[in-house]
Parts: structure tokens; C-alpha cells; sequence
């Protein structure tokens, strides 16, 4: 068989690639946030109280956008018990998706925001509707925006914080077909028009979310219901996981199983979309939020085992799911115009974590690795990466994919999956005769289940990739089964 070419259009554009696309998702939940971002020993090294190996690691990446408290915990979280001097703050129960654990209120709003500008994030907040009312969430925005001389203002002042947060980003609830009160979406659409109406007058600038759902109906009878508020709505948020399956020890059949769950995402962004342009017209430009995905595999469900550490939302983080999560950001870079924000579940620890910890050790898992060899897409425009003889999978789809974008001074960036569990790819990249100079890395292992841990950190990692030719005559390399590269050509 022919090689496959890989032929970059430069000329032909798609749209800008939002740094919001490469989001993050911290809830409390199992030990995301405490143990994760906040250590629990004293030994462990750390700033502020937020250890300071997963700042770095978040930084290097780099982590543009991280979504606070929840998930299902957000409709559970009243923001008053997390701010002044932690010793102060009640002790409650810290509750989502079943599990029902002590919460110090220890991490809080100061703390959090305070994260977010250690590493370099915006940050989203997730506000309560379940258990919360609209004047309580008002207050939450009024504490971290105005700089008015106000009680909450004062307060913030008291707390040490001079200067308003001017937090931009903020949900009306989640998932509240479900955990966040399993409302019926006609009276959620009501509940909705309330908040956002009182909010939109503390700050105009603010963007708020609504939450839609991956049951049609719902994101239907939502629309109808604020068809003629559609300016209250600036993004609308669904979740999106993979799985079901082991977390490793999959076979072939599981691996493709996977990567078709991952491919799919990128039609119900869009299917998500027309629904609710069919109702609300297209002047409002409402972006889809899919601001939680990712793999979840069946150990994560399970009570947490100590021995394994794994369970109460912790799995094996493999190459597959890294694989699953480069095909979900084609996708997104394919629709950046219709996707305002995407957030991987979860940041540390809790499901397909680019991050994972023990104690005092620290990993990167092979989800980090994509984030990072993709990070130059970032704020660049995407453009159009057309793909020839490219083989095919059992799953129909075919074996070698690849997405491109271009920045503003012609950096090209070239990533490519080689999607086939076990044949090897050689191809052709053409079409970047307006760069000089081309570096390579890719992502592999001889197993598509590998996975780093505590003891084997770096098993799966970027490495150098060789190719030969050059910018203006095409480049020529061979993929191995299952790998993700990522090239990156200047002048
Ligand atoms: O990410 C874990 C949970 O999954 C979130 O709390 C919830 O929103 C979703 O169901």
C-alpha cells in the first residue's frame, strides 16, 4: 500500500482554537482537592497550602481555565462557610455523586482564586442552585468582582484581598436534571431565567452557564422555555464521559471501543448545537460548554481501596485514554466556532487526571503528555489537515487523523494519531513549505495499557521523533501502533 500523505491548507482556516478548549475540572471529590491540590502532610512541599509539584507540573502545561467546586458538589456548596480565617469555618458535609465525606471548608474562594493566578488559569466557578438561592449567589459574584464599597466587598477586603477577582465565568448549577436537583427543564429554564437575571445586573461582564444535557428533550423543552431570554444564556454546558469498561487489560476490542466513544464526542458537540440554534436563532452567540469529559472507567466507581489507591473516582490513567482524549481535541479544534470551553474531569487524582499522587510523590500520566505536546494549538487557528491512504480500523474510522493550526507569525503545529492498535504508519506531511525548521515528539508504548505510576513515573513519556526531508519537500516518518505526535515547524 501507498503511504499515506498528510496535507496541511493554511489557506484554508477554520476558526480560532480557544485556550478555554484545553480546560481543567477541580471538585471536591475523593482526593482531588484535599491531597491532590492540598496536601495533607506538612512535609509535603507546598505553597499557600497547595502542593507545590502539582503547581509546577500545571504550570509547564500550560492550564488556561480550571472549573471550581463541582460538579454535582456545587449544588451542595454554600460559598460563605469557605472564606475568613479557616480556623472559623464550619465543618459540613461534603457531598457529591453518593459520597458523603467531612468537609473543613479549608480550600475556599480566596484560596482557590488564589490558585488559579498561581497558575496562570481563569477561573470558573460553579454556582449552587439546588440547595442555594439567587441572592446568595449574587453575593458569591459581588465578593469576588466589585470593588464598590460594600459589605462584601469590606469582607474580602478583611480576608486579606484588596483588589476584585474579576471572575468572568460562572454556572447556574449543574447537572440539575440530576444531582443538582433533579428538576424537570421547563422549571430548571425558570429557575435559570431568576439567577441570571440577578446576576447579570451585579456584573454585566460576567458569562454565565446554563446546563443542558445529553438527553435531547431536555436541551428542547430548556430552549423553549427561554426563547425569549436567550441574552441571559452565554454558554451551554454538557458532559461528556467514555467508558464503562476496565481501566486496563482491555484487548483490542475495548481499546477500539473507547476511541469510538471519543470520535463520537465531536457529533454531539455539534448535534448539541443545532438544537439549540433551531430554537434560539443564531444573532445570540451562545457557545457549548462541554465542561466536563473524559474516560471513566468502571475501578473508578468502586469504594476506595487503599491498598490499590484506587476506586472513589481513581483509575489507571493509560496511553489509550490519552489517545482517546488527542482524538477529542481534533474534534474540538474542528469545532472551535461551535465549542466555547472544554474541561477534562478531573485536574488530579479523580478519573482521567493528568496528574496523579501518593503521598509525597507525584506523577504525570500519559493524558499530561497530550495536554503539553498540544499546548501549542493553543490561541493559534486551527486550519484544515486533509489525510490520503490512510488505512482503516475495524471501527470504520480511519487509522491515521491529524489536526493542524497555525499562529499568528506562521508557526505551524502539526499533531497526528496513528490510531491502529497494532500496524505501523509511514507518512507524508506536506504543505508547510512556509516554515524552516521542524521538531517532532511522540507519545507511545509497546502496550496501549501502560500507564506511569508511583514506581514506574516516566514508563510513558514524549520522546524525540526522528523524520527525514524537510519543511519545504515534505517530511517523511513512520507512527508506530497507537501513538500521538505532535510537530512543531517555525521559521
Ligand atoms: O466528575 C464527577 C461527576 O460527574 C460530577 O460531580 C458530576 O457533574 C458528573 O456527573
Amino acid at each position: 500500500m501507498s503511504d499515506c500523505i498528510v496535507r496541511i491548507r493554511p489557506d484554508l482556516p477554520v476558526g480560532t482554537i480557544s485556550p478555554r478548549i484545553y480546560g481543567h475540572f477541580a471538585e471536591h471529590i475523593g482526593r482531588c482537592c484535599y491531597d491532590g491540590l492540598r496536601p495533607k502532610e506538612a512535609d509535603i512541599p507546598q505553597q499557600n497550602g497547595f502542593r507545590t509539584d502539582v503547581s509546577e507540573a500545571l504550570h509547564s502545561l500550560p492550564t488556561p481555565l480550571l472549573r471550581w467546586p463541582g460538579g454535582c458538589y456545587a449544588d451542595h456548596y454554600h460559598w460563605k462557610d469557605g472564606i475568613g480565617p479557616p480556623r472559623d469555618r464550619p465543618r459540613r458535609l461534603g457531598m457529591s455523586c453518593g459520597e458523603t465525606v467531612e468537609e473543613d471548608n479549608s480550600l475556599g474562594t480566596d484560596e482557590f482564586l488564589w490558585f488559579c493566578a498561581h497558575i496562570g488559569a481563569e477561573p470558573y466557578l460553579a454556582g449552587n442552585v439546588g440547595s442555594g438561592t439567587p441572592q446568595e449567589l449574587c453575593d458569591w459574584m459581588e465578593y469576588c468582582n466589585t470593588s464598590l464599597d460594600t459589605l462584601w466587598t469590606r469582607t474580602r477586603y478583611q480576608n486579606g484581598v484588596e483588589k476584585p477577582w474579576h471572575v468572568r465565568l460562572w454556572g447556574v448549577g449543574n447537572e440539575n436534571w440530576g444531582c443538582g436537583g433533579n428538576y424537570d427543564a421547563a422549571d430548571y429554564a425558570r429557575e435559570y431565567r431568576r439567577y441570571a437575571t440577578m446576576l447579570r445586573h451585579v456584573d454585566q461582564k460576567a458569562e454565565l452557564v446554563v446546563c443542558g444535557w445529553d438527553q435531547e428533550q431536555w436541551n428542547i423543552d430548556l430552549a423553549n422555555t427561554l426563547r425569549n431570554h436567550s441574552d441571559l444564556i452565554d454558554h451551554f454546558s454538557i458532559h461528556r464521559y467514555w467508558g464503562g469498561g476496565e481501566e486496563d487489560g482491555f484487548g483490542e476490542e475495548g481499546y477500539y471501543q473507547l476511541l469510538k466513544q471519543a470520535e463520537e464526542t465531536e457529533a454531539y458537540i455539534q448535534r448539541t448545537h443545532q438544537v439549540i440554534t433551531d430554537i434560539l436563532g443564531k444573532e445570540r452567540k451562545i457557545g457549548i460548554a462541554l465542561d466536563e469529559w473524559g474516560a471513566w472507567h468502571k475501578q473508578a466507581s468502586l469504594g476506595y481501596d487503599p491498598a490499590q489507591r484506587r476506586g472513589s473516582y481513581e483509575q489507571v490513567n493509560t496511553l489509550r485514554d490519552a489517545i482517546a482524549a488527542a482524538i477529542a481535541f481534533e474534534g474540538f479544534h474542528r469545532q472551535c466556532n461551535l465549542l466555547s470551553m472544554a474541561n477534562i474531569a478531573q485536574i488530579v487524582n479523580v478519573l482521567q487526571s493528568p496528574l496523579q499522587t501518593h503521598r509525597s510523590a507525584m506523577w504525570r500520566t500519559p493524558t499530561y503528555h497530550v495536554f503539553h505536546l498540544y499546548g501549542r494549538h493553543q490561541g493559534a487557528e486551527a486550519v484544515t489537515a486533509e489525510v490520503e491512504n490512510s488505512g482503516s480500523l475495524p471501527t470504520g474510522y480511519a487509522a491515521l487523523s491529524s489536526t493542524a493550526s497555525q499562529t499568528s507569525n506562521k508557526s505551524l503545529t502539526v499533531s497526528l494519531i496513528n490510531r491502529s492498535y497494532s500496524e505501523p504508519v509511514t507518512l507524508k506531511l506536506i504543505g508547510c513549505e512556509s516554515a524552516s525548521f521542524a521538531n517532532a515528539y511522540i507519545l507511545t508504548a509497546s502496550n496501549p495499557d501502560a500507564a506511569n505510576s508511583e514506581h514506574e513515573p516516566d514508563l510513558v513519556h514524549p520522546v524525540k521523533l526522528n523524520m527525514e526531508g524537510s519543511p519545504s519537500a515534505g517530511l517523511r516518518f513512520t507512527l508506530p501502533p497507537h501513538s500521538i505526535a505532535s510537530v512543531w515547524l517555525n521559521h
